[in-house]
């Protein structure tokens, strides 16, 4: 077989994290502190890729380069290929076939989290030469997703894209292998209801023309990042694998569990119940910060309590009196008491923004 090549897409529009989403890419939203993006490209590193081309958007292109950059820092070489517009993940294929020519590749959605990375499917790819592979697994919610039917010796026989009424509970994987057939099924397919062009139904072409589609069930966890939720149990999910390592400055503090902090944070009388990880510069004081928190580089925790969240760079919690849970914070925000009068709810909140007050 052909080296294989990476693509990973990183372009469409993340309304669905709004209103994280209105200045950032969602793929940039961090899991454990790292951008979703980078496990997939990790992973791609791991199973042995060299070349991964990244789709991106106008509107969020440029920040990605920035941050995942030429990929040597992850030991592939990158290349960026713009989509004008989100026209769905085959018309993203098919905006990729200059990089990806000839050769197989495999397909990662960069809001997609998947446990234990990609090197046995590569291996099962590369050794049953099948024209595409599929990943699966049961959903409880499979209307939001591609949904994968399959007779009774394991074949694939149909994929729908979010149907309303679903055959199964299988719901496809955002990581998918394929031959170079899929151009040409992308080519012959129409936009779907929705106006993509959707990668079930070039899928489902191959499968149509005779072509050799396997399925896999995935064994580990495997998370689309798209909402609040999903973020925050993806989030859970990786911290709860962590390794602890302590480099920031303690100074009468307590921390517990696994727990990751960066150089340069400090933390003042606080205590760490882990898995949690702080970020480079953070600052904690007179706090608790409790299981499941991710807080990033910079932040600030004073006269508060914050478990189960992800604070975004910069953001900070200060002098509450309850405890804050299960929130994500953008870069930058600030949640604070007020203790001027009147005594009233303020806020200075961002389009689509959720609050909830007990
Ligand atoms: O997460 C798994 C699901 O991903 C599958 O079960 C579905 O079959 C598949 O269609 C996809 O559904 P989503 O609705 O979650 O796809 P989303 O629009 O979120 O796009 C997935 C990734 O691809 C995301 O990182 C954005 C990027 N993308 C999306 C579109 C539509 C592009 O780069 N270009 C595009 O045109």
């Amino acid at each position: 077989m052909d080296e294989l090549r990476g693509l990973i897409l990183s372009g469409g529009k993340g309304t669905r994290l709004r209103p994280i989403t209105h200045t950032s890419a969602k793929q940039l939203v961090p899991v454990a502190n790292k951008p979703v993006l980078f496990y997939g490209i990790e992973a791609m590193a791991q199973a042995g890729i060299r070349q991964v081309g990244i789709i991106i958007a106008p509107e969020t292109g440029e920040e990605i380069k920035q941050v995942a950059g030429d990929g040597s820092r992850f030991g592939v070489e990158i290349t960026y290929i713009l989509q004008d517009e989100p026209l769905g993940l085959a018309h993203a294929v098919l905006t990729a076939e200059p990089f990806l020519g000839d050769a197989p590749f495999v397909m990662y959605l960069g809001d997609n989290l998947l446990q234990g990375g990609i090197q046995d499917l590569v291996t099962a790819f590369r050794t049953n030469e099948p024209d595409a592979l599929i990943l699966l697994t049961p959903v409880p919610d499979p209307e939001n997703y591609g949904v994968a039917e399959l007779d009774g010796d394991n074949r694939v026989t149909r994929l729908v894209e979010k149907p309303r009424d679903p055959p199964t509970d299988l719901a496809l994987v955002g990581v998918y292998m394929f031959t170079r057939g899929i151009h040409d099924a992308a080519r012959a397919i129409r936009p779907s209801r929705r106006g993509e062009l959707e990668i079930t139904d070039a899928i489902q072409h191959l499968v149509d023309h005779g072509r050799r589609v396997e399925p896999h069930i995935v064994r580990g966890w495997w998370k689309d990042t798209g909402r609040l939720d999903d973020m925050l149990e993806a989030n859970r999910l990786i911290l709860d694998a962590i390794e602890p390592r302590i480099e920031g400055e303690l100074v009468d503090s307590t921390v517990d569990g696994r727990v990751v902090i960066e150089p340069g944070a400090t933390l003042t009388r606080a205590t760490v119940r882990g898995p949690a990880v702080i970020g480079a510069g953070a600052r904690l004081t007179d706090c608790y910060v409790g299981p499941y928190t991710a807080i990033d580089a910079n932040c600030e925790v004073r006269n508060a309590e914050v478990e189960h969240s992800i604070l975004l760079a910069g953001s900070s919690v200060c002098d509450l009196d309850g405890r804050m849970e299960s929130s994500l914070l953008g870069r930058n925000a600030r949640v604070r008491r007020d203790t001027s009068q009147p005594r009233a709810h303020r806020f200075m909140i961002g389009d689509n923004s959720e609050i909830g007050i007990p």
